[in-house]
């Protein structure tokens, strides 16, 4: 085919890719992409966040931390789209509950399926263990992931439409012993933060189990109905479980006089949940029996938890989970896979970041000054040709290395240093290329020495190491 020569084919391609394009919106049109004068900049959406540079070190920390501790427990890293099939959230979280009816983002793909940014990733693992015939691989399969959810809630301080969770799920195994060391695994998250925390701890029994306690609580809420808020007075009709996860003030003080779900439980039930406890005793975890504790999602089955940060724990607190989770036996055969028992949990990663830092402000600390911050600085051509190379090799040391091959004039590139926050500079003049020298400057005390090129690397660490 001649470039440029019109030909069939390529007319029908043209075509096609024309129907296939969505119709631009004003706002999106050259003119507008050009921003002439009056036209508004895009801003960001209700309820997102930029993650900025300045927030690194928290976020660095975090996914270090969750990294490090997922695989000395034995959790393997998998991640899973962040578009999934509408459906799959549906029948997993269950009508009637609020991620589904009010907060998902639901969309109907190029392709006509109805399609949802994930508001939680629990249903998509279950998706995929029947999906990889997981059932296949040594028992229980146990996954870890950090990423992005999506729901459309009403943004308040520490809630977002789309915020970070770090989860742990294990599939494959019902033992209490598996729904502790969940519970051990985001207990010490939070600790080697530096966070206390207190585990808030329930079971929610069987299916039987709760279809009995179901006919009970219903019982009472009508008895109670007239003090319910609106939102709960529709719950009552289509799931009345999810009343007791209401916050409202009224129907907090109706919750706590309602029919307590471990009185219904099963002897199976009780008995697995007792030994979940035992657990925890053992290793030594704090944790609260709270009976009105049955979590907002419908897959749960026997054990449900949240962790609060220590202090802030509901009634009372403020009332948001760091983070929660708990058993879901039901899930992977409900979505047409074996009978298949499983457990897990999710942490805000936003909600532990914003503790953290709330910890240091108080502690009059910031966790990022006093790194060791480098920054290398040339004179001249030739010293800038070598700076390339040193860094190339500070870099491969494992030293990050900031620098500004643009600028010429040293005041401007000490300057910069300054304002990146640099601890230290390297200056490389004509001298120091002639001699295999270079100079090392506390930016804070002025002073300076020189070091020899080839043990930079060496220079540096002792640095680091007396710097702390
Ligand atoms: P979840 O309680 O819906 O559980 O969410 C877990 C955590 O995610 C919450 O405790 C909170 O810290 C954070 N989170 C939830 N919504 C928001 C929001 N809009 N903005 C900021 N942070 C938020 C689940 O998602 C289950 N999948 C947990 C699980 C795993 N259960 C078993 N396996």
């Amino acid at each position: 085919m001649t470039i440029g020569k019109k030909t069939k084919s390529s007319k029908k391609i043209t075509r096609n890719s024309e129907r296939a394009a969505v119709k631009p919106h004003p706002a999106e049109t050259a003119a507008a992409v050009k921003a002439p004068r009056g036209v508004k900049t895009p801003t960001l959406l209700r309820g997102m966040k930029d993650i900025l540079p300045k927030e690194e070190w928290y976020w660095l920390k975090l996914f270090g931390t969750a990294q490090s501790l997922a695989r000395a427990y034995g959790y393997a890293y998998m991640a899973t789209p962040i578009v999934e099939e509408a459906a799959l959230f549906i029948r997993s979280l269950g009508r009637g509950t609020d991620v589904v009816d009010k907060e998902m983002y639901i969309f109907e793909d190029r392709d006509g399926t109805r399609a949802a940014l994930r508001p939680e990733w629990t249903a998509s693992v279950a998706r995929a263990y029947i999906g990889h015939g997981m059932h296949t691989w040594p028992q229980p399969v146990k996954v870890w992931c950090l990423g992005p959810m999506f729901r459309h809630d009403r943004p308040q301080a520490g809630r977002y439409r789309q915020f970070h969770q770090f989860g742990a799920e294990a599939l494959g195994e019902r033992h209490p012993a598996v729904d502790a060391e969940l519970i051990i695994l985001a207990y010490n998250f939070l600790r080697d933060l530096g966070i206390k925390s207190q585990v808030q701890i329930n079971s929610i029994g069987n299916r039987e189990d709760r279809e009995r306690y179901l006919v009970e609580l219903t019982g009472y809420l009508k008895s109670k109905r007239s003090y319910l808020c609106e939102d709960c007075k529709k719950r009552l009709i289509r799931n009345p479980l999810r009343v007791l996860d209401c916050k409202g003030e009224q129907c907090v003080m109706v919750i706590e006089e309602s029919p307590q779900i471990v009185d219904w439980l099963s002897d199976g039930s009780k008995d697995f949940f007792v030994k979940v406890l035992e657990y925890l005793d053992e290793l030594e975890v704090p944790y609260m029996l709270r009976a009105t504790l049955v979590r907002g999602l419908d897959y749960y089955t026997d054990t449900v938890f949240e962790l609060y940060e220590d202090g802030d724990v509901p009634p009372g607190g403020a009332q948001s989970a760091l983070g929660g989770g708990g058993r879901y036996d039901g899930l992977v055969e409900q979505l047409g896979g074996r009978p298949t028992p499983a457990s897990g949990f999710a942490l805000g990663i936003e909600r532990v970041i914003s503790v953290l830092r709330r910890q240091y402000e108080a502690a009059g600390k910031d966790p990022t000054i006093g790194q060791t911050k480098i920054f290398f600085a040339h004179l001249g051509d030739q010293a800038r040709r070598r700076t390339l190379a040193l860094i190339e090799r500070l870099r491969r040391d494992g030293i990050e290395v900031l620098h500004n091959v643009a600028k010429a004039s040293l005041k401007a590139q000490l300057e910069l240093a300054h304002k990146a926050g640099a601890t230290h500079s390297l200056i490389l003049g004509q001298k120091e290329v002639q001699d295999g020298t270079v100079i090392i400057r506390d930016m804070e005390s002025g002073n300076q020495e020189v070091a020899d090129q080839k043990k930079i690397s060496l220079e540096l660490q002792k640095i680091r190491k007396a710097r702390g």
